[in-house]
């Protein structure tokens, strides 16, 4: 199946057209709106109204966050700003001295095939005391999987996927795909 994937993020093209190889992942490098929302799910919905206006054909994209436990789930929605403005190394330093170090990754995927259909995926996991690693994008090198002592920055793309909040969204939109 032929579907657009709208991102101009290429990290996250890569694990999906990955995990989707049976299927033709058209990359979309545009923006859409994000609003500002309490949840990940509300922004996708909305991206995806708008997209849906603007290309033919199956589409999709996906919305993500790092929720840090002691932070009150911070960043949260507001991930991508906080990556840009403080990155990895501001996040240790707001961390430093905290010993609960629990966070979560989550991904929220609209796939619009006439109709809006969402797809999530959660990975559990900690802050790790410094940033480590060069592999994948955003968060990966100062985020811990849980089971693992290496971050996603110190990971294959192959393995991140195995574990992660993209990889579990992705695998529930695999199955309704071959339905
Ligand atoms: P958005 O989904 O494009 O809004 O991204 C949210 C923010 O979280 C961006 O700064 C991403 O780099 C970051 N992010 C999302 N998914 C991941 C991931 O799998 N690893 C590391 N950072 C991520």
């Amino acid at each position: 199946m032929k579907i657009y994937f709208v991102t101009t993020n290429t990290g996250k093209y890569e694990e999906v057209k990955k995990m989707l190889s049976e299927h033709e992942i058209i990359r979309k490098d545009m923006t859409y709106p994000e609003i500002q929302a309490d949840t990940l799910e509300e922004v996708a919905d909305f991206g995806m109204e708008f997209l849906s206006k603007k290309l033919d054909g199956k589409i999709m994209l996906e919305d993500s966050g790092l929720f840090i436990n002691a932070l009150n789930g911070f960043p949260g929605v507001y991930s991508a700003y906080v990556f840009k403005s403080i990155g990895n190394e501001g996040i240790i330093k707001l961390m430093a001295g905290i010993e609960d170090r629990r966070a979560y990754f989550k991904s929220v995927i609209a796939f619009y095939d006439g109709k809006v259909r969402f797809f999530e995926g959660e990975c559990n996991g900690s802050i790790s005391e410094n940033v480590r690693g060069e592999s994948g994008f955003g968060y990966d090198p100062i985020f811990i999987p849980e089971g693992e002592a290496r971050t996603f920055g110190e990971m294959e793309k192959e393995e991140k996927n195995r574990y992660s909040h993209r990889g579990m969204a992705v695998l529930k939109l695999k199955k309704f795909l071959r339905v």
